[in-house]
């Protein structure tokens, strides 16, 4: 790839709890959501942070689901995946550590009990960085991760042209667990047939819902009858 092309898609600007409202819901709504759903059985949370520039955003949900689970997070699975494909940004996201601008956005309680301070910055403590998994990985051409309770792909798609949108988005559909949930960035949205895929839970959040495939192959035979019975219209029209 020319190197211009590609400085331009890795843009790679994040910070911590990047967007009050999405975060906000994250901490009240989708995690305690989450974690009440599996308290009882599974009790393990795999959750994609995908295009997670120099980690920012899956350290932050990390932190969420940390508060939520208190000292029972020893008795939980839980997984963050954090993918870039930019190596660059992936490698400071693996040493965790931040200037004091760049942690800006932490609650200070929060930089209390997961970050060390350390050479005039931060460095993340283990008890956040082991439930964090990086990884580099192209959104267009690598197999997906598999049975996740939430992709969260913010300001990635963004620069992408509407077919690549489709194709990650439709991926993220097979490998979104059943009432999982897709986070996309504020000036993101769902495009073309993929609209069909998930229901829309905060239009300001940008959160959706996965549809379940009964819905989903409900509504594709609905619109199949009704492109089928315009057809017929058409025809007797035609006569
Ligand atoms: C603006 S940052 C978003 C960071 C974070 N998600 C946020 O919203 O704060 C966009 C990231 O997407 C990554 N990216 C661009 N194209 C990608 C691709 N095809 N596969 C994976 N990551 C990609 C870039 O390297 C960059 O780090």
């Amino acid at each position: 790839m020319a190197p211009r092309l590609f400085s331009d898609l890795t843009i790679n600007v994040t910070n911590f709890f990047r967007d009050d409202v999405t975060f906000n819901l994250l901490e009240r709504n989708v995690l305690p959501a989450l974690v009440n759903r599996y308290k009882d059985k599974l009790r393990r949370i795999r959750i994609w942070s995908a295009g997670c520039a120099t980690g920012q955003e899956p350290y932050s949900i990390a932190m969420l689901l940390l508060e939520l689970l208190y000292r029972d997070i020893i008795k939980w699975d839980v997984t963050i995946f954090a993918t870039d494909i930019d190596t660059k940004v992936l490698n400071l996201a693996k040493e965790g550590f931040f200037t004091l601008k760049e942690v800006d956005g932490v609650r200070s309680e929060w930089l209390e009990r997961y970050f060390s301070y350390e050479n005039k910055g931060f460095r993340i403590k283990q008890i956040l960085r082991q439930l964090v998994t990086f990884a580099e990985h192209n959104l267009v051409k690598d197999s997906p991760y598999h049975d996740l309770d939430m992709v969260v792909c913010r300001n990635v798609l963004i620069y992408f042209t509407n077919l690549l949108q489709t194709r990650v988005l439709k991926n993220f559909y097979k490998v979104i667990k059943e009432e999982g949930f897709l986070l996309l960035g504020r000036s993101e949205a769902l495009v073309g047939e993929t609209r069909r895929l998930f229901q829309l839970v905060d239009s300001k959040a940008k959160l959706y819902k996965k549809k379940d495939q009964l819905e989903d192959r409900k509504e594709k035979e609905t619109f199949q009858k009704s492109v089928y019975n315009r057809t017929l219209l058409y025809k007797k029209r035609a006569y």
